[in-house]
């Protein structure tokens, strides 16, 4: 069967004010009444041969993560929990040595993030199970998105691309973990490539075998991470002094760049990954002006906006193309061209206390 694996352990920065070190985005209802974590769990519903999902999170958000899955009248299959972040090449490893430790030798992982947001549940439970004779048989299989932009935070694969609507799995040419821009701009207009949905599906055992070739310090580090369990209700806690030692890698850069076996299936899904307030924007409702309005807002002559308020009236005369979102401490006006720089000032909020 396939068990799910969510990660739940990044940090949102972009999303700020409203994602916070200790409430980051996933956790967080930025588009209908569930957290981004809930949709991803609701979203497995109706896939068959799907067991309880493995969660893996850091520590600091065990209490959330718990109270998410309550709410939802839910159970994981475990929830591991990390001291640090040590990015998604470590986390995917704990979980795979997790299942195998569990007794789940036969069964396939479908590796997910928990802040994507995909309009067409059905059609990403046909992508899944599309993709489950190749993982099976030992691929590793990544989903494919049709590029729409040169976005340079994706990965990008390259890829025969077949008849539209086709499902089959294609043999990966060339996996690049974001490009710079203008090597973006050529991978777009080639339209030799797919974006990296950032969702992956494999056994336990062959992803771990090809991270033993790439990065076997990573392998060890959490090996020894995970030997020592100190269950606690579904908790799985790791020894802190080995995971700390644990080299920081995305498994994009760990393994997909590097693998020899991995395969591609499209994914035509509505899928987008919420990753900035301009993200939000694309696709959510828009008045005719172009104009996204979460909470109190009165707009006046204003354009392709941005405007989120948890309690305040935010009100704009004569504005356009903007992000603007007030949380309890803080508000934030931005160009919706440069949300991406949002997190510079994280760091400086870091940074400078
Ligand atoms: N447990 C855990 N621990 N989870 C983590 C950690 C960690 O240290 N770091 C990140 N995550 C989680 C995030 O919460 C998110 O759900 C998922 O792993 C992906 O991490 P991101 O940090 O959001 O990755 P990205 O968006 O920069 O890039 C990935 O996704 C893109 C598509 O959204 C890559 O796979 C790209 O190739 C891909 O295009
Ligand atoms: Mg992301």
């Amino acid at each position: 069967h396939i068990i799910p694996v969510i990660m739940s352990g990044g940090s949102g920065s972009r999303l700020w004010p409203q994602s916070r070190a200790q409430y980051p985005k996933q956790f967080l209802p930025l588009v209908n009444e569930r957290t981004m974590l809930q949709n991803t769990i609701v979203r497995l519903d109706g896939l068959t041969g799907t067991a309880k999902p493995l969660l893996i999170a850091n520590e600091d958000h065990r209490f959330l993560v718990a109270e998410q899955l309550r709410q939802l009248g839910r159970e994981a299959e475990a929830i591991i929990l990390e001291p640090v972040g040590r990015n998604t090449a470590p986390a995917v490893a704990l979980a795979a040595l997790k299942a195998l430790a569990s007794g789940h030798e036969e069964s396939v992982l479908l590796v997910l993030a928990a802040d994507h947001v995909i309009q067409n549940e059905e059609a990403f439970h046909r992508a899944v199970e599309a993709a489950m004779p190749a993982a099976r048989d030992g691929k590793l299989v990544t989903f494919g998105i049709v590029p729409s932009h040169p976005e340079t935070g994706y990965g990008y694969i390259k890829s025969r691309r077949t008849s539209e609507g086709s499902l089959s799995p294609l043999p990966v040419e060339q996996f690049v973990e974001k490009p710079d821009s203008a090597t973006a701009e050529q991978y777009l207009a080639s339209g030799d490539y797919f974006w990296n949905s950032g969702m992956f599906m494999f056994k336990a055992s062959r992803f771990l075998e090809e991270l033993k070739q790439f990065r076997r310090d990573i392998l060890s580090a959490c090996e020894q991470a995970i030997a020592v369990e100190h269950p606690d209700m579904d908790f799985v806690r790791l020894n802190e002094a080995a995971f700390k030692a644990c080299p920081d890698d995305s498994i994009d850069y760990a393994v997909m760049e590097k693998t020899q076996d991995a395969v591609v299936i499209p994914l035509d899904a509505g899928w987008s990954d919420v990753g900035s307030w301009s993200s939000l924007w694309d696709i959510a409702d828009k008045d005719a002006q172009g104009n996204a309005v979460q909470g109190d807002a009165m707009l006046h002559d204003t354009r392709n906006t941005y405007v989120r308020s948890e309690k305040k009236l935010i009100a704009t005369v004569g504005v356009e193309d903007l992000v603007i979102t007030e949380s309890d401490d803080a508000i934030l006006v931005a160009s919706k061209s440069r949300v991406q720089d949002v997190k510079k000032i994280v760091e400086r909020i870091k940074a400078e206390g």
